[in-house]
């Protein structure tokens, strides 16, 4: 199956608007975007200056949250609409640390993954097991739920704009990324679920990425699983190893 594969920076609270046109204007001539999509998911501060930056070259603009209504009082918040104004063409749902510190459910994912469709903004949906998870070897189940119930009620056509993010949370920002085999287990698991959800050849379509602790050492065994289309970097991504990451 021809899936393109897709690398994405989640940038997180970092840079400042400044620093940020300064990373990406190296970011533009250090990498070659011909057979992959890069999206780099900055502050929403810095979305306006980065999109124009990146405007006629083929790196794609990233948020890394929305809020599931268009407008109205929620002080703080930005929408969908804001940011397709902007020019934004992906959004992170889901991170793990806006489900901990956030109080983000599998209710409220489910919610902004309908309504960045809405917009045309793709969604990078977030899923992962923390360690007592995975040694209680609950690991497929908590997935499991997390995909069904932030995918709930979006057609196979729809779906096929979604990028799955599989970030065990133990290997999130500790150095210590899952080994090539462990995390091809839980894509190909993912994969099985939504084909369960939607169908096969949607299944086949749709992008399954790895995301924790992914450097340019590790970035190439990972992505040469069957079932792993590319990665979402966090730290990694704010140094000049995102372009060994990206060109690997
Ligand atoms: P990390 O973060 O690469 O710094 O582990 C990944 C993420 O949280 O998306």
């Amino acid at each position: 199956m021809d899936r393109r594969r897709i690398v994405m920076g989640n940038w997180k609270m970092n840079k400042t608007p400044g620093e940020a046109v300064e990373l990406v204007s190296q970011l533009k001539d250090g990498i070659n975007t011909d057979k992959l999509d890069v999206v780099v998911c900055v502050p929403f501060v810095s979305l306006a200056d980065v999109g124009r930056l990146i405007k006629d070259t083929n790196i794609k603009l990233g948020a890394q949250n929305m809020h599931f209504e268009t407008s109205g009082a929620y002080t703080g918040e930005i929408s969908g609409l804001m940011l397709k104004e902007l020019g934004v063409e992906y959004v992170i749902i889901g991170h793990s640390e806006r489900r901990q510190y956030f109080n983000e459910t599998d209710q409220t994912v489910n919610k902004k993954i309908h309504k960045a469709l809405e917009y045309g903004i793709n969604p990078i949906m977030c899923c992962g097991e923390t360690l007592v998870q995975r040694e209680a070897g609950v690991t497929m189940e908590k997935i499991r739920m997390q995909v069904k119930r932030g995918l709930q009620g979006l057609t196979p056509r729809q779906a096929t704009k979604i990028v799955v993010a599989y970030e065990p949370i133990w290997a999130i920002g500790t150095g210590r990324h899952a080994t090539a085999n462990q995390a091809e287990r839980v894509c190909a698991g993912i994969r099985c679920v939504l084909s369960e959800i939607f169908d096969e050849p949607t299944a086949a379509k749709m992008r399954i990425v790895y995301g924790g602790s992914v450097t340019g050492n590790s970035a190439k065994t990972l992505f040469d699983m069957d079932n792993i289309d590319g990665g979402l970097v966090g730290g990694a991504s704010l140094k000049a190893d995102f372009e060994n990451i990206v060109n690997c």
